[in-house]
């Protein structure tokens, strides 16, 4: 068979786990490669509507086996929590590598303060989760792995030796400070609930990649907060990218057969950062409101744009996508007009090269207008089914990209698919 990375390909949100559940029902294996439960993918089938924070979206094939991965930081409250929604027997498959990383009660409180403590116009918008603290732990290698959890003394030897300088950073921030008993009182319920489920995943994803079995990877956020290639530094602390599915999944960049990008067919960010093609008028506000445009983590209103080829366009030599995926479709069907920024006006000049950081801030959209089709197409099924001027729209964004696009979404419910 094959193994599919999927990716976010603009800021997030873009409707990764609907598509996830919908590759997943046949397949072998589910990775949620990177990132933690800062995310929130939605998906609706069968079983009811999930927001899925740090649970792979493969989890409701109760025939595959769904793994948190190495590249993963783990929060096993949220963890516990989410398992609590989800029908018992759909539980057994759910794996956690032994190397992903644990995200503990510190890692929060450090979150939300070097957040408060950024000005207004600095402010990341993270989503307090405690992932940036937890993957500079990582980096700066005091992080604590899951698989410690299954060593009690030699978790206790760990955190006497990372605790104080821990304990000095919360002291910084006014915030409180914690025991060594305290933490492992905390990690000793956790190796009780999840101590069967916490393994060395790797032979497990070998075994499954050598049978050429279905491995889909689920991705975690979009490219433009990659922590190397998005807008630094208001991005997330890992690689949403295919190349760092690659780089975790456990399956080598010449094992992956298929890179689906995924992208709504306008664009939404939450968090700070440059959002060149974001609207600030009526025509934001319909979009929020029709494509209910509301963090499924956080709750916060998501800001609204215009799709943007030239992010995407970046986003899809980046990642070498094969394929696209382009969701909510259906929410533009009332819109008389549509427009994509195809290009940047920057520093005087037209450009459709995607600048950094600071660039983006500078830059300038310039729209291209496309008739809309104002009809309902949250019923169409096939490609003949949707109207010439949604059909003319998608061919538009192929060519922008130059990646075919395979699966055009009408709905959040898994049959809303059309497959190209
Ligand atoms: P993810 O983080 O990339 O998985 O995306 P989210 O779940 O955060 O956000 C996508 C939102 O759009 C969710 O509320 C989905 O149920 C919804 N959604 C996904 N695809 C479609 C679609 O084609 N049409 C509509 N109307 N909603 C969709
Ligand atoms: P999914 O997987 C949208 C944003 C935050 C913030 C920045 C860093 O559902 O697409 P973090 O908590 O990671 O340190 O926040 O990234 N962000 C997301 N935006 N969807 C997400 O996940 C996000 N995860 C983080 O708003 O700007
Ligand atoms: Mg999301």
């Amino acid at each position: 068979m094959s193994v599919i990375s999927i990716v976010g390909a603009q800021w997030g949100d873009e409707g990764k786990g609907r598509i996830v559940d919908y590759l997943a029902t046949d397949a072998d294996v589910v990775i949620r490669y990177q990132g933690g439960d800062n995310a929130g993918h939605t998906v609706v089938n069968e079983y009811g509507k999930f927001a899925l924070h740090i649970i792979p979206s493969g989890i409701f094939n109760p025939k595959a086996t769904s793994i948190v991965g190495v590249g993963a930081v783990v929060n096993f409250d949220t963890m516990e929590e989410e398992l609590k929604g989800i029908p018992e027997e759909l539980h057994n498959n759910l794996k956690i590598d032994v190397r992903a990383h644990m995200i503990l009660p510190y890692h929060c409180l450090l979150d939300g303060a070097e957040e408060a403590k950024r000005s207004d116009k600095d402010k990341i918008g993270t989503t307090k989760r405690g992932i940036g603290p937890c993957y500079s732990d990582k980096a700066a290698r005091i992080g604590v792995r899951v698989g410690e959890l299954l060593d009690p003394e030699g978790l206790r030897a760990h955190f006497e030796k990372i605790l104080p300088k821990k304990n000095r950073d919360l002291e910084y921030y006014g915030l409180k400070q914690f025991t060594v008993d305290e933490l492992m009182e905390k990690c000793k319920v956790w190796a009780e609930k999840f101590g069967s489920r916490i393994v060395d995943t790797m032979p497990i994803v070998r075994k499954a990649f050598d049978a050429k079995k279905k491995i889909v990877l689920e991705g975690q956020l979009g490219i433009m907060r990659d922590l190397d290639w998005g807008i630094y530094p208001y991005t997330t602390s890992s690689n949403p990218t295919s190349g760092g599915a690659a780089n975790v999944s456990g399956i080598s960049p010449r094992g992956i057969s298929d890179i689906i990008g995924v992208s709504k067919a306008y664009a939404t960010s939450v968090g700070g950062g440059p959002f060149t093609a974001e609207l600030f008028d009526e025509d934001g506000k319909k979009l929020r409101d029709i494509g209910h445009e509301y963090g499924a983590t956080t709750g916060r209103p998501r800001r609204c744009g215009w799709l943007d080829a030239v992010a995407l366009d970046f986003s899809a030599y980046m990642n070498g996508f094969t394929g696209i995926a382009i969701t909510k479709l259906d929410v533009l069907d009332t819109f008389e007009t549509i427009k994509v920024c195809e290009a940047y006006e920057l520093d005087g000049q037209v450009t459709k090269y995607l600048p950094d950081t600071k660039g983006q801030e500078r830059a300038k959209p310039i729209f291209k207008e496309y008739k809309g089709w104002m009809c309902d197409t949250t019923k169409a099924r096939k490609w003949e089914d949707l109207p010439k001027e949604a059909q003319d729209y998608v061919k538009a964004i192929e060519k922008y990209i130059g990646v075919p696009v395979k699966y055009v979404s009408v709905g959040p419910e898994r049959d809303q698919i059309i497959i190209l």
